[in-house]
């Protein structure tokens, strides 16, 4: 099998640490490395997160980069569904092992200037937290992101507006400047906004296929998916919570399931009133050609399957 080499910039975070679990228990992915940013939490706890999601999955190959502590400009913001410390009421195991001495920003521009020379396949880039690590390599070296395949980013809000401010979506948010570098780096995009994450929830029929699974990270999943829940039946028609992060994962395995459309997208960096909001040209008035691919549709019941079927491989606690 060909895998598909991949870097996944995260903030553990619930939804975060449910995507890793399926990330690495994947074999079409060759995942390089795991790179830190804060987030839905402080920088110390997404870290130690990271690590001990990697010491359930028995993945001690893949290499862990501590990252950005807070945003380019702004204040940090935290997130307000993931609990203190960032994993619910989740037991995860305390972590053996250690991150890496390089800096993400290092890592990436490292591997990223590799590629652009050519003496490695190109990686896909998937954030799932906000951008300030790949927006500092880019800055940085801009010369990188001829080493970057596609972007494909789990950020943004259009119709279905803001879940940490009225405008905004929580990534983007957190670190609008980064973003705001990210998307006009050239690299092609694809952005899974809330408009589609909304429609992926983590109902309690969902949960309870995932805890029947019955191997000891499913049910941690479980338990991170049990707390999760925003009982806002008002906005999400259902209990549960949006599963954010893992579709990122699931359209490179099976972009069928999605849909969307190409538009030019920028973000909002001047007004606080809506701060981070991205703002989308469906219709050509900027003359800007289009830098995203922006999905807004996803097959739910195929991911929340697919997700089950993967979950399903680990057995006692290694894949
Ligand atoms: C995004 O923000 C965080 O709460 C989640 O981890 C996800 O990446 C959703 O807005
Ligand atoms: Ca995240």
């Amino acid at each position: 099998m060909t895998q598909l080499p991949i870097i996944i910039d995260t903030d553990p975070g619930i939804d975060d640490a449910v995507a890793l679990l399926m990330a690495l228990t994947s074999p079409e992915f060759d995942v390089i490395g795991l790179s830190v940013v804060a987030g839905n939490v402080s920088f110390e706890h997404t870290l130690a997160n990271t690590l001990k999601v990697r010491e359930l999955t028995g993945r001690p190959d893949v290499p862990i980069y501590p990252g950005c502590d807070r945003p380019l400009l702004r204040e940090p913001v935290y997130g307000l569904f993931s609990g203190a410390g960032g994993l619910g009421k989740a037991a995860l195991p305390e972590p053996t092992l250690s991150a890496e001495t390089e800096h993400a920003v290092d890592f990436l521009v490292r591997v990223l200037g590799e590629a652009a020379a050519g003496h490695r396949p190109k990686p896909t880039l998937c954030p799932i937290g906000p951008l300030t690590n790949i927006a500092l390599a880019i800055a940085h070296s801009p010369e990188v992101v001829a080493g970057i395949d596609r972007i494909v980013l789990m950020g943004g809000a259009f119709a279905d507006l803001g879940n940490r401010s009225i405008a905004a979506e929580f990534n983007i948010l957190v670190d609008p400047h980064a973003a705001q570098i990210v998307m006009a780096c050239g690299a092609p995009i694809v952005m899974l906004p809330l408009d589609l994450t909304h429609k992926a929830i983590a109902t309690f029929e969902r949960i309870d296929a995932i805890r029947a699974l019955n191997n000891p990270v499913a049910s941690v999943v479980a338990d991170l998916l049990t707390f999760w829940d925003r009982r806002d039946v008002d906005r999400f028609q259902t209990r549960g919570g949006p599963l954010h992060d893992p579709t990122v994962f699931s359209y490179l395995l099976n972009p069928e399931w999605f849909s969307g459309r190409e538009g030019f997208v920028a973000v909002e960096v001047a007004s606080e009133l809506s701060m981070g909001h991205t703002v989308v040209d469906w219709w050509g008035q900027t003359d800007q050609p289009p830098n995203a691919l922006v999905l807004t549709d996803i097959d739910a019941d195929a991911f929340f399957d697919d997700l089950c079927r993967r979950l399903a491989r680990y057995v006692k606690s290694a894949p």
